[in-house]
This record gives C-alpha cells, structure tokens and sequence, in this order.
C-alpha cells in the first residue's frame, strides 16, 4: 500500500514539493503527527481523473503557463455557445496601480448557464436522468424530478416571470428554504437573464429589506412557511414586514410569488395582501413547459450575493455568466473526481455561495444527480444524514466541519448503524477542518475508505481556489493542499511581499481566474479597497495561511473583523451595529472565540448607558435584538458587561486585548500601557463570569 512520491519541483505557486514524506497506510488509524499522509487508494486512484500528483502538476502548469489555451479548451468542448467568445480569451487588471480593476472571461461569448445545465444534457440522451432527489424535513417525504422535469418547471416559472414583466437584467430576490422551488427559481432567472438575488431563509426581516432596498427587485420570490425540525417558521410573515420596511425606503415590490408549502402551512392561515401576494401553485403551472432561453454575453451579470465584510454594510458580491459556468462545473468535475453514475449530496443551502455553485449550478452542469435536502441534519436524530445516504446510495458527501463536529460529539454509534458503502468521497468547506474532526470524517464516516477534499474557497471566488484533487494527493488532515488549476496563491507579508517556502502570512491571489468575482454591485470603489488595495497586484482573500515545507497549505483563519461561525460568515460591525440599536446599549465590540462545534462563537463585549444596570433580562433582550436585525445564526454566544472598553488614547478599541480576554488567556494581554485606561482591563477580568 506504500506509495512514495518522487521529487517534484517546487511551482512559481507553491504548490510543493512533497518529497521525503512519511507515508501512512491507508485504512490503518491514523497517528497524529500533522505531518502524516494519507494516500488514496490504489483502486481509487486507478480510477480517477487526476491519478497521480505529476499528472496534476501537468496540468496545472499549463494551466499557468498558459490560461487562455487551458480554459478556453475546456470552455469549447464541454460548454454550449450560441456564439464563441472574441479574440482575447480573458482580460484582466488587477493591480489597483494600473488603473481601474476588471475581470473579464469569455467575452462577446454568447451563452445561456440555464441552458447549459438542462436543455444540454436533455439533448445528451439525460432526460430521464435524477437531477434532483427531494428529501423533506420529515423521513418519508420526498420527491425526484429528472432532468426533463426539471427544465419544464424551470420553462413554467421562466414563463411566468417573463410575463409579469421581468426582464433581462432584472433583479430578483429569492427568500425559499431548501425545496426544489429554490434552485427551480435560480436557474428560472438565470434562463430569462434576470439577476438572482437568494437571501438565506434564516436572515431576518430587516437583513431581508436592506438587501432589497440595495438591488430593487421586481418581484421577491418565497413560501409561506418551512418546518425546520419540530419548528415552523412563518417565511412569508418575514417577508411582509421587509416589504413594509423596504418601502418606508422607497422601494416597493410590485409581486410576491409564494409557494404554498403545505407540509408546513396551508394557504387559509397565511397572512395575505391582496393585489401583490400570488400562490405559485395559482399561476406557474398554467404556463408552457418551454421557454427559449435568453442569450446573454458571458460577462452579463448572473447573481448578486450578499456577504458580510468589516464594515455593517453587506457587500453585493456580483458573479457573471461565461466563467462562472466554466469554473463550477470544472472544479466541481475534478475536486469530486465526478463520474455520471455518482450521486452527489451537499448539506448546504442555497442561501450561501456554496449551494449556488455546489448545489445547483457546478452539479448540473456537470449532469449529476443532486439531493436536495430541507431539513436539520439531526432531525429526528444524529443519524439522519447517513439514512439519507444510504437511501439516496451517495457517493459524493459534502459538507461543513461545524456540522463533523457536531455528530462525533454524538457518537459513533448514530454513524456505524447504517452502511455507508456508496460513499467514495468526502467534502469539506467553509472554515478549516480541525485534524481531529477531519480523522473522525475519514475514518468513522468514510471507513478510512473515502479521500476528503477540503475545499477552500469564498463567495468572492465563486469556485474552488485550493483543494486535493482526491485521486491524485496524498493528504494531510486539516491542509486544504494545493490550488486548483489557473489558481495561483501567494503568500505576503505585511508589506506585500510575497514570500517563498515554509512561511505564514496573509493568502492572496495573483492573475484572474475564470469565477472570479467581477464587482461589488453599485460599488466598484469599495471592491477595489477591500480587495485589490491591502496588497496591491493581489487578490486579498482575508484570510491567514501557512505553507509547510512540503508546500501543503494550511489556512489559519480570517485575519480581518469577519467571524467564522458554524460556516457562516458573520461581520462582527454587523453584530455591533445591531447591539448598539438597543435603547440601553452605548457601545459594543464583537470578537470571534474558539467554540467546539461551531469553529468560532460570537462574543459581545457590551457598554451599557449610563444608570442601567446588567441583569439577565437585559442579556437576553441584546441578543433578541441581533436576532431581529440579522438572524437567528448570528445571535451572540456571550455578552460581556464592559463598563468601558480598552482603547488607545486615540479612541481606538484594543480588540486584541478584548480577544484574549474572551478566550480567557488572561496571562497574553500584552502591552495594556498604551490604554487610554489601563483600569479598565481589570474590570473587565473581574466581570468575565457575571
Ligand atoms: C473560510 C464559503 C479554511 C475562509 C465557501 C474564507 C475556509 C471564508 C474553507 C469564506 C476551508 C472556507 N478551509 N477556511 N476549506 N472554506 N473557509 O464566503 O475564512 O461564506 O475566507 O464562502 O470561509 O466564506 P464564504
């Protein structure tokens, strides 16, 4: 089983060499040196796309070496194009010092991304292929839709939006918990050209209305209610009340298209306003099940995401047709060594980046049989994925370490009771995989049979930027391992300097690749100030990250005031400025800390105004308040009563201090000299456990 790796050498990247490793038999428990291997089976490898490390750095180096001839090749032979691009395959500034930042990919191409994840396939002979598997939140409930199904659905809804007015270029937002509704929506404004905007269905009203006062769209598409365990949430309620706060800033919406979702709610107890509300079930069905698709130009906007940044307001990450399309199904393609007879599952929602490029369009694309699922991962209890596995026979399992964590810490037992042979390979996103957590999804889940492909990434990147591309690395537990193809990662010190071999520093990109990001919507200037400006000539991810010295990559973190919670990103100015709103809050600072399940909790450092006292009521009447202005995922794990906070004689808030206090490594505080008032650190010690 012992596979060793000759010498390889060292890309412009990074992307190492993984000479002189120590290899670990596969299947045999694995001992804990960060530094042990993991190598892919020979079977597995045998069958795989990329079989082998020189194969990979193959074409990785062309890839580099030559962008245009790597991408187009790809775009060419496994894309549809009404037309064909213009002369330059891409074009791209991004050095902030040249002049304006622009992205540019497949430009004067002529395409359709709907089009290409339905109709193409369904000409391919795959009509009668599962796209999508249902699985509602109560076992039992679910439902298929093959790939002709699909498309007339998503031709009905197109229809109907056509003929409400939305045209191409329209903003649409899209408020739907996990049903087949959801990625129906997306690929319907995708086919007719209109611009989705899904918010996550656990944002709450407020969230919901300053995102659609932001893009103004005609029409908000939702339900009326979802069961998230024993839960119902009244989605349509939410709605309503964004609408009334939308328009108290000028923004009406004309329709609000909602699917009765009769599991959870039935029409006669939803709340309804005559003249804007629509039953999906009333209209869409009644429509054609064709529509010609808009052809749109490859650099036409596609979607728009809200995401948080370090500033209170959500950035508008805007991602456009041609390679978007190109990079997601292509790194979806190698990062789970697709095969067609695969099925795939990923946990995420459509609310986040990954499910719109990993749950709906990358997959589909691709032609795969996708599980959708609406519910709670632990509901009715911890085995409830593997049921779904074994049901559904996934080969593809991709999900969040916050999620791995929570079912090791609920044993074995949940996991080893069903089979899980299908399984062939694990995914893993959304903040670093602790090696612990990565061991127990390697070996409890996978049978020590599954490679993991750690995945890293951002909504910014629309793809994946680094992953193991699972047939061809040996891995490390808790290394996300190299970048993918056309990604070049550098690593810089504070100055901008990039700096070679075994180093840590902050992660950026150089060169453009083809899902990138193009703008932040109505605000070139600030995506050129957050991004392009900290280092200039780079792409700043936000991110820390260390490369060891087999050039394995190792991420450390966002280094800016974005907190990684559970997988979600949550600004921690977001978190302030909705505790600050609290008649009785004067001030707030908001620190991310080590939590076991969720990677990183929220901790709120809380100054009251003057004569109030702290008392549990007021705790929870704080928290309430993130909860109504941002949602349920983003409430605080702690408030900290802090009758002043650590600044400098400037004024500014010591969050390092606040960091080490919140982690209790009281013995770190450093430096407190240059406080403006040293007293208030030992307050602050003394009120830790109130
Ligand atoms: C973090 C999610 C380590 C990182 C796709 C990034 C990760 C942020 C990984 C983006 C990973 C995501 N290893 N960290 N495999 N994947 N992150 O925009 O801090 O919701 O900057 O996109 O998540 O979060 P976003």
């Amino acid at each position: 089983h012992l596979r060793h790796v000759e010498s390889m050498k060292i890309l412009p990247s990074g992307a190492g060499n993984i000479s002189r490793l120590n290899a670990v038999i596969l299947g045999e428990s694995l001992a804990s040196e960060e530094n042990d291997l993991v190598f892919p089976s020979e079977e597995f490898s045998g069958q795989a796309l990329v079989s082998s490390p020189e194969k990979y750095l193959e074409m990785y180096k062309r890839s580099i070496e030559d962008p245009a001839g790597f991408w187009s090749d790809i775009a060419s032979s496994e894309f549809y194009w009404k037309e064909k691009w213009g002369q330059q395959v891409y074009s791209e500034n991004l050095d902030v010092r040249k002049g304006k930042i622009k992205i540019e990919w497949f430009k004067g191409g002529v395409t359709n991304i709907c089009y290409n994840c339905l109709d193409k396939n369904v000409e391919a002979g795959l009509g009668d292929k599962i796209a999508l598997y249902w699985e509602g939140n109560e076992p039992g409930v679910d439902g298929t839709l093959t790939y002709s199904q699909l498309l007339q659905n998503v031709c009905q809804l197109a229809n109907y939006l056509k003929d409400i007015g939305v045209k191409k270029g329209d903003a649409v937002v899209i408020y739907l918990p996990m049903l087949v509704e959801l990625p129906i929506a997306m690929l319907a404004c995708a086919r007719i050209g209109a611009v989705h905007s899904v918010v996550f269905a656990g944002f709450s009203a407020e969230s919901l209305a300053q995102r659609i006062v932001d893009c103004k769209p005609k029409v908000v598409i939702t339900c009326n209610a979802v069961k998230r365990g024993s839960k119902v949430i009244h989605l349509k309620d939410i709605v309503d009340a964004a609408l009334i706060e939308a328009a108290r800033n000028n923004v009406s919406v004309d329709v609000s298209l909602a699917y009765e979702n009769h599991s959870a709610m039935n029409r006669e107890s939803t709340n309804w306003k005559e003249g804007r509300d629509i039953w999906w079930q009333d209209v869409v069905p009644k429509y054609p099940t064709t529509c010609e698709a808009e052809w749109v130009d490859s650099e036409d906007p596609l979607f728009l995401l809200y995401t948080s940044g370090s500033t209170g307001k959500p950035k508008g990450v805007l991602h456009t047709t041609g390679g978007y399309m190109v990079y997601t199904a292509t790194t979806f393609k190698y990062a789970f060594d697709y095969k067609p007879s695969d099925v795939y599952w990923c946990t995420a929602d459509c609310g986040w980046i990954t499910g719109h490029s990993y749950v709906t369009y990358g997959p589909l694309l691709n032609g795969a049989s996708v599980v959708v699922y609406e519910g709670a991962p632990n509901y009715p209890d911890s085995g409830r994925c593997w049921d779904i596995v074994d049901k559904y026979k996934v080969t593809i399992f991709y999900t969040a370490p916050t999620l791995v964590r929570s079912l090791m810490r609920d044993g074995d037992e949940y996991v080893t009771q069903y089979s899980r042979k299908s399984l062939r390979v694990l995914g893993s996103v959304g903040e670093p995989i602790n090696p612990s957590a990565w061991r127990w999804f390697f070996n409890v889940v996978g049978d020590s049979r599954c490679p993991i492909s750690d995945t890293w990434w951002q909504t910014e990147t629309g793809g994946f930027m680094m992953t193991p591309l699972p047939g061809a690395w040996p891995q490390k537990p808790g290394s996300a391992t190299f970048p993918f193809f056309g990604v070049q990662p550098v690593i810089v010190d504070e100055k901008g300097v990039e700096i070679e071999g075994e180093c840590n520093g902050y992660l950026c990109v150089k060169s453009s690749w083809p899902g990138a990001f193009r703008t932040l919507y109505g605000d070139h200037e600030r995506y050129e100030t957050t991004y392009f400006k900290p280092f200039p000539g780079y792409y700043f991810s936000g991110d820390g990250c260390s490369r060891d010295k087999d050039g394995y990559h190792w991420l450390t973190g966002r280094v800016d005031d974005v907190i990684n919670v559970s997988g979600h990103r949550i600004g921690t100015a977001e978190v302030e400025s909705a505790l600050v709103s609290h008649p009785q809050c004067a001030e707030a600072a908001v620190v991310g800390v080590e939590h076991e399940v969720k990677g990183q909790g929220i901790y709120a450092f809380v100054t009251l105004v003057d004569g109030v006292d702290y008392s549990e009521e007021l705790r929870k009447s704080l928290v309430h308040a993130v909860r109504s202005q941002i949602g349920a995922f983003a409430a605080p794990d702690k408030i900290h009563w802090a009758p002043g906070l650590p600044k400098t004689r400037s004024g500014k808030i010591m969050r390092r201090i606040l960091r080490k206090i919140a982690a209790r490594q009281l013995d770190e505080l450093g430096d407190t000299s240059t406080l403006a008032d040293p007293n208030v650190v030992e307050q602050l010690i003394e009120l830790a456990d109130r």
